[in-house]
């Protein structure tokens, strides 16, 4: 069997796959340490993270008393950044994924390069991104100018899963899907791009050693093996990131393949076979988890993350498929009702820490179900700005296959079919990325001989659901609208 372990935001999941590609057991612990000190800020406690991947494992295992786990695949939220010192403590708590403060360090790492739009060009170049607040990188440097005895002090940067990792095989390694969104990633040839670190003043050897996302890169530890009950000795690959793992978890492969996800955040998801820039930086371009491939994506801040804080905020305590149903019997559309998701800011199209969210268009005949209704399709209307500029940049999309919250009930499957036009795919049983990371960890240890044979073994589609063309008809103008509310309120908004 081979264990996947998602390190991810709420809290860590922990898969055990066989070799049909059946789950046998799973289970998740929640995380204990979200900290916002001041809008915007966003940090956890990496001990946090690895007491949670001990009781998931340990909890899963019970599960199965005498399973034979040939490997371990690990995966997580991306992007955050985890600084030990020289003997491997935590130095301080880490800045994560959805940390909004260092735009100042984006704009001053651009100025590095070049004036005005020059430097962002030159930082593309480099590593297929412009600087985002979402990336490792500017974090580092918020450290640099706001905590420079931290900063000195500094001797290992880590991502969340690779903390993980450290701790359970005393290994720094990071693989280069999770390596691509930190910024330092020379994406177009997998391996630390050494002007882009020579700029920003970070040491190379800060940095984890580069894997593929299905090599082995290191070994359970004796300690870790009685924290965890996984035997020392055990061959851990080195994974990717939530959205690599979460692709391989979907079969998204090869190009004219994609996803589109609702999680917390939204991310529409292309493999492709050469690294594609898009020029303004709208979409992100990193290393795929599949060797030798890339893909592009885009996402969305706040898309599962909007209906849940409608949820709280006007219906607390209801659970999502009362909110939803009175939602299924309002016309496509919500009679002129339209929402922009941007509660977090916004990346794609946008990349716009400051964007701000907005209800638009309400009359008095308005009720709650056209609220939730108008949540539901502002977050596909988001989505639908990613698979705009696939158009644009002539990334080819052939299937989409649905994944996360927002595949799981019949109404926001539909909308996505009608918003996107195009038929979606619906999983038998999508698991997300800790799912993907099993398979990962299949194909590096021989199980599998490569991931086209992982994929075809373990996921299967349940069911495919078409666009209904008096919807489309009507969500294509309402995208129009959608389109120009943005803009409209960009400046109120700052
Ligand atoms: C991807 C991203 C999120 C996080 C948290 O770029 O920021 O998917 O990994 O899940």
């Amino acid at each position: 069997m081979f264990l996947g372990l998602d390190v991810g935001t709420g809290g860590t999941r922990v898969v055990l796959v066989d070799k049909t590609g059946a789950l046998i057991a799973s289970a998740s612990c929640e995380h204990e340490n979200f900290r916002s000190p001041q809008p915007g800020w966003a940090e956890q406690d990496p001990q946090d993270w690895w007491r949670a991947a001990q009781k998931a494992i340990r909890d899963t295992l019970a599960q199965t008393p005498g399973a034979q786990i040939q490997a371990v695949g690990l995966t997580g939220q991306m992007h955050g950044a985890v600084m030990l010192d020289k003997n491997g403590n935590i130095l301080r708590p880490s800045l994560i994924w959805c940390d909004q403060r260092t735009q100042p360090q984006c704009d001053w790492l651009h100025a590095q390069f070049g004036p005005g739009n020059i430097g962002r060009e030159k930082l593309i170049e480099l590593t297929a991104n412009p600087a985002l607040p979402n990336f490792t990188l500017t974090k580092l440097l918020w450290v640099r100018d706001h905590e420079p005895e931290i900063f000195a002090r500094i001797a290992h940067v880590l991502c969340p899963k690779d903390y993980v990792r450290f701790r359970m095989t005393d290994t720094y390694a990071i693989d280069v899907q999770e390596a691509s969104g930190t910024l330092m990633l020379d994406v177009a040839h997998r391996r630390w791009s050494s002007e882009v670190l020579k700029v920003a003043g970070i040491p190379e050897s800060w940095l984890p050693r580069l894997f593929e996302s299905t090599e082995e890169c290191a070994h359970i530890s004796f300690e870790a093996a009685e924290l965890t009950g996984i035997p020392a000795g055990t061959p851990v690959v080195a994974g990717a990131g939530d959205q690599g793992a979460g692709a391989i978890g979907m079969g998204i492969l090869s190009p004219g393949s994609v996803s589109a996800t609702i999680g917390t955040s939204g991310v529409v998801f292309a493999a492709t076979a050469a690294p594609t820039l898009d020029p303004k930086g709208r979409l992100h371009t990193f290393c795929h988890a599949v060797p030798g491939r890339w893909h592009v994506m885009g996402v969305t801040q706040s898309a599962g993350l909007s209906l849940r804080w409608l949820r709280d905020t006007f219906a607390p305590g209801i659970d999502y498929d009362e909110l939803t149903a009175g939602a299924a019997s309002i016309p496509p559309a919500s009679d002129g009702l339209l929402w922009t998701p941007y509660l977090l800011g916004e990346r794609t199209p946008h990349l716009d820490p400051e964007a701000r969210a907005a209800f638009v268009g309400i009359h008095a005949g308005h009720t709650r179900d056209h609220f939730v209704r108008a949540v539901m399709e502002g977050v596909a209307f988001s989505l639908r700005d990613t698979f705009t500029l696939f158009s644009e940049l002539g990334i080819p999309v052939k299937g989409v296959c649905l994944g996360g919250g927002g595949a799981r009930g019949i109404l926001w499957r539909q909308i996505q079919a009608d918003i996107y036009n195009h038929t979606v795919d619906v999983l038998k049983a999508e698991e997300g990325g800790a799912f993907g990371a099993a398979l990962l960890a299949g194909v590096g240890c021989g199980g599998w001989a490569n991931l086209d044979e992982a994929c075809a073994a373990a996921i299967h589609v349940a069911n495919q659901i078409p666009p209904q063309p008096e919807a489309v008809n009507r969500y294509e103008k309402a995208y129009q609208a959608y389109r120009a509310v943005y803009p409209a309120l960009k400046n109120i908004h700052a």
